[in-house]
């Protein structure tokens, strides 16, 4: 059984509040000793619950300027696009605080993924502190798939989670969709790492994880929380089977 901390929630909306809780903080930690919070944030409908409760209870309370958002992947579509993740937190939380528009290192789904995975990596390499050589976040936070994949790095693309390469193209497997990732070894480095899983749905897949049981060693998600000591935000729903 993994022994990484789970923090149960009744709902998704106090399982929101204490991540909100988590990143105030580690902020307010960090930012006794240096100038800049960098969080790397995932994709999905989950965080949105999250992204709006930071706009609106914390807008005020944080000196976003001190802030910088990075993106741990990012669909291939244009930032107008309904799928684009960077879109999705411009609308429920940029748009409505006060960040400077060069603390927002999105990554540009517009482009051609190669060269933008090339282009990213440069960024984290020249904006983010090296710890062992590899850039560092502050806090990274992951969703978790119903196929137990994390980032966009999918049961059929495990590489990814070895990969030298910092920040590497991927595909949906059932939609073909090309995406952008960090890799499990960035991912990894991180500072504070915290997956939110939320929904019956993800039920099954989060009893198979913890519990090591079944397909757990197809899920991406598994090795990230087993080899990189990740907190565990869920709601009952999501831990029902635990
Ligand atoms: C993405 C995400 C992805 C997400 C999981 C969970 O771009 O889709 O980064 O890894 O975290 O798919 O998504 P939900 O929160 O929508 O279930």
């Amino acid at each position: 059984m993994l022994k990484n901390r789970l923090i149960v929630e009744q709902d998704s909306f106090n399982t929101a509040t204490k991540v909100a809780d988590l990143i105030v903080e580690l902020y307010n930690k960090k930012l006794e000793k240096t100038n800049y919070f960098n969080i790397a944030i995932s994709g999905g409908s989950t965080p949105n619950i999250l992204f709006k409760l930071l706009a609106e209870r914390y807008n005020k309370t944080i000196d976003w300027s001190k802030f910088k958002i990075f993106w741990v992947d990012e669909r291939c579509v244009d930032p107008t696009d309904n799928e684009s993740n960077y879109g999705t937190v411009k609308q429920i939380l940029i748009d409505n605080i006060d960040i400077p528009a060069e603390n927002i290192f999105r990554m540009r789904g517009e482009a051609d993924p190669s060269e933008e995975a090339k282009r990213y990596e440069a960024e984290l390499l020249k904006h983010l502190p090296l710890i062992d050589e590899i850039p560092q976040f502050d806090l990274v936070l992951l969703g978790m798939g119903d196929d137990g994949h994390t980032a966009s790095i999918f049961p059929d693309q495990m590489e990814l989670l070895q990969s030298i390469e910092l920040v590497k193209t991927a595909k949906h497997p059932t939609t073909g969709q090309n995406r952008i990732t960090l890799t499990g070894k960035l991912i990894c480095n991180a500072a504070h790492l915290a997956f939110v899983i939320t929904g019956k749905s993800k039920s099954k897949v989060v009893d198979e994880v913890i519990h090591e049981k079944d397909w757990f060693e197809h899920y991406p998600a598994y090795y990230i929380m087993s080899d990189c000591k990740a907190d565990i935000y869920l709601d009952e729903e999501a831990a029902s089977l635990l």
